[in-house]
């Protein structure tokens, strides 16, 4: 068998700085059990996000010394725009400072209340952003991603049989259909060109702007070319532009496979509303020729998006993931099936069967792997898509429990990653003496990102 290196040499280190369990204990209590309120340099292994977490590239700072921050018609710009429109193919590039800006304006001039937008499963920030002008965000997973441990090669298609019923006869306006590359809601799993290219003519049959959320598209295409008939002779970039050629337009989180630390950016082919767009983008992000962006930064991202193109880093990246991922499920840890393009998802209900789900047993899990190994996760379950009824009060859970591990890019080692499986495999041994928690504080909307909760006593048998 090949064996897969990392496919780079490491310049510049930064300190990870060690705790003991005992110290992680104190810390986790003056966070109130939530994650995202402990301070950085107190984390072993951050995989909290993949998200404007990754380690640029020689080429990248040296792109950034370029950099122009002139107000308007910066070269920075330019390039930047040339880059996106040779991906893409769209002719209107729009920068963002990130990828829910992109999300907020597209919702902003495309959708009116009681709209519905349709998508394989829409990540969090998107739904936030569709839910605040009124309209309804619908996730349409296909099938395949019902079942967790069910290996399939393109979970995260959309269900093309409920958006063809839903475009027949919707309750309501469609004025938009969006699918997400990878389905990072739905575990990080592929759609195929099939699905996209069905999903497409859908709605072109009917003139419904077809959208990608194309966070993550160069790892999307990397799974198209490895597990897609017809696609293996082709390279990332020639997959990539065919996905885009399906799509009216994208919104883009420049920090995922833009390969940046910051950034992100609205495509379409529509003059007018582009237009419209960009008077938005005037009154909360900036020019158009830089949007939310330092010049600088429009440089890291024209020289990333090529970068996570290439084949060797995708090759490594899906190598170090697929490790990780079958280690801990060869002993015996329930995990999402198969592992993802940015993640592994361990499945805490199959984790933590005694904890209640009104006990988040997700958050119980994220919280023991930091508390035992000073591993940051994220807890994808109801902590974060659970909403509490505004007029009983009662919980509604999420359709699963779920955390995630997000392997941020070219950040960690193989020797990190076996560290993380290791210390996974750890906590399932002892999985039986974990304790559920309670939210003692939530906020209406993303309430996972302040909420405040405690360790529920466990309960003494009788
Ligand atoms: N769409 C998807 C599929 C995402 O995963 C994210 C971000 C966004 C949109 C929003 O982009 O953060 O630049 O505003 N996902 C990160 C994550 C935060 O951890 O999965 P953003």
């Amino acid at each position: 068998m090949k064996t897969i290196i990392e496919p780079f040499r490491i310049k510049s280190v930064e300190p990870i700085t060690m705790s003991t369990p005992e110290e992680r204990a104190a810390l986790l209590e003056a966070a109130g059990y939530n994650l995202f309120r402990l301070p950085s340099r107190h984390i072993v292994i951050d995989l909290l996000t993949d998200s404007g977490t990754g380690a640029m590239s020689a080429a990248q700072w040296a792109a950034i010394m370029l950099g122009d921050e002139s107000y308007a018609g910066s070269p920075s710009f330019e390039r930047f725009e040339a880059a996106v429109r040779d991906i893409t193919g769209f002719r209107h590039v729009i920068p963002t400072h990130q990828g829910r800006a992109a999300e907020r304006i597209l919702a902003a001039t495309m959708l009116q209340p009681g709209d519905i937008v349709p998508n394989n499963t829409h990540f969090d920030t998107t739904r936030a952003n569709i839910e605040a002008v009124g309209a309804r965000a619908l996730d349409l997973p296909c099938a395949e991603s019902r079942r967790l441990d069910a290996v399939h090669p393109f979970k995260g298609n959309i269900d093309l049989e409920a958006l063809a019923r839903l475009l027949a006869d919707p309750p309501g306006r469609v004025p938009l259909v969006m699918v997400t590359v990878t389905n990072n809601g739905g575990g990080g799993q592929p759609v195929s060109m099939a699905n996209l290219a069905a999903a497409s003519a859908l709605c072109r049959a009917r003139g419904i702007p077809f959208y990608l959320d194309a966070c993550r598209f160069a790892e999307n295409a990397y799974f198209i070319q490895q597990r897609e008939p017809g696609f293996a002779g082709l390279d990332l970039l020639t997959i990539a532009r065919r996905m885009f050629a399906l799509a009216d337009g994208c919104t883009m989180s420049a920090k995922k496979d833009g390969m940046a630390n910051i950034g992100g950016f609205l495509c379409s082919n529509d003059d007018a509303l582009t237009r419209h767009e960009e008077e938005l983008l005037i009154l909360t992000e900036g020019f158009p020729t830089y949007g939310g962006l330092a010049g600088r930064d429009l440089e890291a991202i024209a020289v990333g998006l090529f970068e996570a193109l290439d084949p060797s880093y995708q090759e490594y990246r899906h190598a170090s993931i697929q490790y990780l991922g079958a280690g801990i499920a060869a002993a015996g840890v329930p995990i999402l099936q198969p592992p993802g393009g940015h993640a592994i998802y361990l499945d805490a209900l199959g984790f933590l069967p005694h904890i209640p789900r009104e006990q988040y047993p997700g958050q119980a899990l994220a919280v023991e792997l930091y508390r035992h190994a000073g591993i940051r996760s994220v807890e994808i379950g109801s902590v974060m898509m659970g909403r509490r009824d505004p007029q009983t009060g009662e919980e509604r859970f999420a359709a699963h429990e779920l955390v995630r591990l997000a392997i941020p890019r070219r950040v960690y080692t193989e020797a990190q990653l076996a560290y993380v499986g290791r210390s996974v495999i750890e906590v399932h041994h002892g999985a039986q003496a974990l304790k559920g928690l309670r939210i003692t504080h939530g906020a209406p909307f993303l309430r996972h990102f302040t909420a405040a909760l405690e360790e529920v006593p466990a309960a003494v048998p009788a």
